[in-house]
Formats: structure tokens, sequence, C-alpha cells
């Protein structure tokens, strides 16, 4: 579950073009469980309509600091007070101008100015034209609403809707819900670096031919993007598959586990923790040919002779730093029966003081899994969830034992 659910938020749209991008954060928000009360401001309204945000929030629109619905006639203090958090989204110049000098001449500047400090922060996504972002009264602008404890989030990159290409546009709207979600996480992984391993790998027999194996990389991923909102720095070096990266995750993609060992040696010296969710080949073709391999009509077939591939888990925790555990190693073990003896077995083997084993065959590409967690003491069940449920779930686990 998001960590969003049950939350209220106070949507508040001043004038850009990229409203209707809130109009789809809107719809987003409120699909993860949040109530959303949307403020505008007049300049807001000449982009899009109270009525498009009302039925998307399914709540009335607030549009001036004279509204009589409220019995007080104190909206900006009603709104405020109820809100978790303030997100201002699309966040104009003029609008982080005003919010800079306590401007508070409309209700959304009124009601942010209002708000109480130690309770509800106040989140802005910035849209503007790529000569205004980066006009220094802008940039100035931005410092000091940082140093005024306000979340500036990160402009995007690309066309804009006057027809220049730049910095400047308001995230999309999903990349605003990440954003969010990480806001409220708990940053039980603050100042760690930690560096995944996902997916398959592949391993050439001719430059058109390989071996691979099912694995999705969707359990990986999903551990990449759970660290990262918990505040770590994050390293996701990647097997060959077709998933987004997760936001504010650097990722190295890499084809066979020779290319997958290097990536992970040359990352975890800087890392902290190592998570090895990656279905490593056993083995390769002793030789990889440089041309296609061509029937030549005998009936014969070629010989494969195959080499085992380095074990990059069991080579990075018995690493000296994996050794000594200053470095805290991770292993999956994906297996088709007994997980348990198996799962204990491979955690010796490794040399890990932590084993995550499933059943391989059936979460392979699925969007849920199980999960059996195996230290020294013995083992504990991470009952059916979605991959993204469990990462949570695993990554505070790790936390908890990087205390210890
Ligand atoms: N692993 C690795 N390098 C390899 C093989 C496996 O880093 N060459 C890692 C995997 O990422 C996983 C763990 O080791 O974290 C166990 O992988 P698994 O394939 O289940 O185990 P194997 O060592 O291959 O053992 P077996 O095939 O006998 O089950």
């Amino acid at each position: 579950m998001s960590t969003l659910a049950g939350k209220h938020i106070v949507l508040g749209l001043s004038g850009g073009i990229a409203v209707f991008k809130s109009a789809e954060l809107c719809r987003a928000l409120v699909k993860a469980g949040v109530t959303v009360q949307v403020v505008m401001t007049e300049a807001a309204e000449h982009f899009m309509t109270a009525v498009t945000l009302q039925a998307l929030s399914g709540r009335p629109v607030y549009t001036s600091q004279w509204d009589p619905r409220e019995a007080n006639n104190m909206a900006h203090i009603n709104l405020s007070r109820e809100a978790d958090a303030i997100v201002v989204a699309p966040a104009s110049a003029d609008f982080m101008a005003k919010l800079l000098h306590g401007g508070a001449d409309e209700l959304l500047s009124l009601m942010c100015l209002a708000r109480p400090l130690d309770k509800v922060p106040l989140i802005v996504a910035p849209a503007m034209n790529r000569e205004m972002w980066s006009n220094p009264a802008t940039q100035r602008n931005v410092l000091q609403l940082k140093a005024d404890g306000i979340h500036v989030l990160d402009v995007g990159q690309g066309d804009q809707a006057c027809g220049e290409t730049g910095d400047g546009r308001m995230l999309e709207a999903e990349e605003i819900l990440e954003d969010l979600e990480a806001f409220f996480t708990p940053k039980v992984l603050a100042g760690k670096a930690v560096l995944v391993t996902a997916g398959p790998t592949y391993e050439a027999i001719d430059p058109v031919r390989g071996i691979t194996n099912l694995s999705s990389g969707k359990m990986g991923f999903a551990i990449a993007r759970a660290a990262r909102m918990a505040g770590a720095s994050v390293t996701l070096v990647a097997g060959p598959v077709h998933l987004p990266t997760p936001r504010g995750v650097q990722r190295v993609d890499v084809r066979s586990a020779c290319q997958m060992l290097e990536a992970v040696q040359l990352h975890a010296h800087a890392a902290h923790v190592f998570i090895a969710t990656a279905a490593v080949a056993d083995w390769r073709p002793a030789h990889s040919a440089d041309q296609k391999i061509k029937k030549d009509g005998s009936g014969v077939t070629p010989q494969l002779n195959f080499v085992e591939n380095p074990d990059i888990l069991a080579t990075i925790a018995q690493s000296p730093r994996g050794a000594s555990g200053e470095l805290f190693c991770v292993g999956f073990a994906a297996e088709s029966h007994d997980l348990l003896a198996h799962a204990t077995a491979k955690r010796l083997r490794k040399g890990v003081p932590l084993l995550v084993g499933n059943i391989g065959p059936a979460t392979f590409g699925q969007d849920d899994n199980a999960l059996l967690l195996v230290d020294q003491s013995g083992a504990r069940e991470l009952p059916r969830a979605s991959k993204q449920a469990l990462a949570v779930q695993l990554i505070g686990d790790i936390a908890v034992r990087l205390t210890r």
C-alpha cells in the first residue's frame, strides 16, 4: 500500500499550461487513497475550470479567500489545518516569488503563509519557460525557498508549450506522485548507499543467439525503488530487462555475468548494503563466436562447451568489506522445492548474513511473491504480497539489521 494512502493533501494550482498535468496528478492521488482538496488561483482558472478538478477530486474546489461556504469565512486557516501537506503544482515563477516574500493577496498564497510550519510541509513543483527558469531571479528564489524549508521538486527537461526546448517543464504526474510517496516514507536508510543487482544475464553463443532465463527483474527493481524511498542512494546493476528505471535510482545496464561482476565491483567499495536479486547464469559458452553459426546442411549440430560464471554474490560477500560486515550482503535464492533447506545451505555457502528465499517458477514475471528470510537464528516468512510491498518490508528489515 502507498505511504500516501489516508493522507489529506491540499493541491494548489497556480497559473500555467502545466495544469493539465495537475488534473492527472489529482486523479492519481485519489487513486492512491489520498483525500485531495483543490485550491486554484485566478490565473489557474484561465487554464482549466474548477469543474474538472471538482469532478476528479470529488470535493468542491476553493478559488477565493472570501468563500462564503466556510462558516467563519477563514478558508485559508481551515484548509491548511486539515492538511498533511500542501502541494503546489504547478508553481509558477510569480507564485514562487510571492511565496518568497510572504505575499498573501489571494487564497492559495494566503493559505501557504498561514500554514503551521511545524505540521504542514509545503511542496512545490515549478513549471515555466526555460528562460524564466534559468533567470537568476528564479534561481535565487528557489535557493531561498529551500532555505526557508519549502520542498522544491526538480523540473523536467524537454519540449515546452511555447515551442522552446529546455529545463522548466513541470514533472509528469507519476514523477510527482513518486516524489510525494518518497517524501512521506520514513528515511530508515538515510545516508546509506545500496547496490542492487536485478534481472537475468545473457550469455552470448554468437552475435544473434544466447542463453538467458525468465527473470523479469521486478523484485530487484522494486527493492531499488524502496531503498531510494527510504533515503538511500541506490545503484541498480540490471541485466537485460524492459523495466523503467525507478525514479532517483542510478542504473547501470549490463548483459553478461562477467559484465555484472565488473559493474558490481566498481560500485561495491562505496556501498553499505549489497542486495543480489539477479538470476545470474551459472555457466556461459566457453567460446562466443564472432559470426553467426550457420547450418552447413550436414545435420551435425554444434557442440557447446561451457565454463562456470563467477559467483558475484559470493565474491563480494567474501571480500574484506563483505566478510567484515562493513558491506551488508543479502542473497536471493530461487528454488523449485525444499525452500528452507536449500536457502539455509545457500546462505552458508555464499557467506551472507541474510538470504531471501522464494519459489522461482511461481514468481518469475509475476507482480506478487512470498519471501522467506533466512539468517543465522532461523527463518521468517513474509507472506504473499505485491513485490512492491515485499520490497518495502525487506528494506525495513535490513535497516533494522544495520542498527544492530
Ligand atoms: N548469484 C550471483 N552470481 C552467480 C550466481 C548466483 O551473484 N553466478 C547470486 C544470485 O543473485 C542470488 C544468489 O546468488 O542472490 C543465489 O542464486 P541462485 O541462482 O539461486 O543460486 P546458485 O548459486 O546459482 O545455486 P543453484 O543454481 O545450485 O541453486
